[in-house]
């Protein structure tokens, strides 16, 4: 089992589908975990709750803002400070707001810290693994959350490059990358009214009343990281809908040619 015995930080780890990754990874053997998170009222409650069901010396929290280098590094620190090692990076954190756009392009893509500086000197084994977190927005269109989409279509760009095989053989970092499609948190929960403006708003309304994506747990979408971590191939994309897990395989440029 890869999970048993490592380190990991999860991103945006302290409420919503963050928050039972790092459970979940606890529950498979994980040593401990490092929550990175903005949020420090929730990141206090999270603390308390893996300390009470897993024990205080398994978990930390950094306040993160993961756009912010000096900051992501800080996490990184504290992690091998605490624990000794790093070998697993969950890149979950992620909002969904339209009218800040500026901010959800920043915030997607945080790997570089772990490949080039952290993995190398502190994996405890022969290899690190990155997971992640695009969504079924990272294959399809959605007219209301144009710039969400983008990131996650970015997401899935970002993780084929640094999962290449020539990447691999000198990164021993393994990528994997899960496309949850919609699951009850407080993102799902806030989003409508966070629109990018009153045209937005609108076609927002009529989107919602014919929306028919299956909501799923929180639960069913940590289950989905532990498979791919202890069973996806490097590059592999995982999506998890409707509580169902089944791997993706890309079409090349010319399978998609019109015939
Ligand atoms: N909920 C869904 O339906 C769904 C579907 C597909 C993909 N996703 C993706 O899953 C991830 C988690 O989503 P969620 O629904 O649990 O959201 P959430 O809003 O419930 O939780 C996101 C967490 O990220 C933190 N965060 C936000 N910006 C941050 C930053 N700059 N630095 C550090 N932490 C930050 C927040 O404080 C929060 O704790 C996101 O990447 C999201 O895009 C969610």
């Amino acid at each position: 089992m890869f999970i048993t015995g490592k380190v990991a930080i999860v991103t945006g780890g302290v409420s919503g589908i963050g928050f039972d990754y790092a459970t979940e990874l606890l529950k498979n053997g994980l040593k401990a975990v490092t929550l990175a998170d903005t949020d420090d009222a929730k990141g206090e409650e999270a603390v308390a709750k893996i300390s009470n069901d897993f024990g205080g010396d398994k978990v930390l929290f950094v306040k993160t803002d993961v756009t912010i280098k000096e900051q992501f590094d800080n996490a990184f620190k504290q992690t091998v400070d605490k624990f000794g090692n790093i070998d697993i990076l969950v890149n979950n954190a992620g909002i969904l707001m339209e009218s800040i756009w500026e901010k959800m392009m920043a915030i997607n893509v945080g790997c570089f810290l772990a490949m080039e500086e952290y993995f190398p000197k502190y994996k405890s084994g022969d290899e690190a693994v990155i997971v992640n977190i695009s969504s079924i927005a990272g294959f399809e269109a959605a007219s209301v959350v144009p710039v969400y989409v983008a990131t996650k279509h970015a997401v899935v760009g970002f993780s084929r490059s640094i999962s290449t095989p020539d990447q691999y053989e000198s990164s021993r970092t393994r990528i994997v990358t899960i496309c949850p499609g919609a699951t009850d948190t407080p993102m799902m929960q806030e989003w409508v009214r966070k629109a990018l403006n009153d045209r937005y708003r609108e076609l927002t309304k009529t989107f919602v009343e014919v929306m028919t994506y299956p909501m799923q747990t929180t639960g069913a979408v940590a289950k989905a990281l532990v498979k791919a971590i202890e069973e996806g191939g490097n590059g592999s994309m995982w999506c998890v809908e409707d509580s169902e897990i089944f791997e993706l395989v890309l079409p090349s440029r010319l399978d998609m040619r019109k015939k």
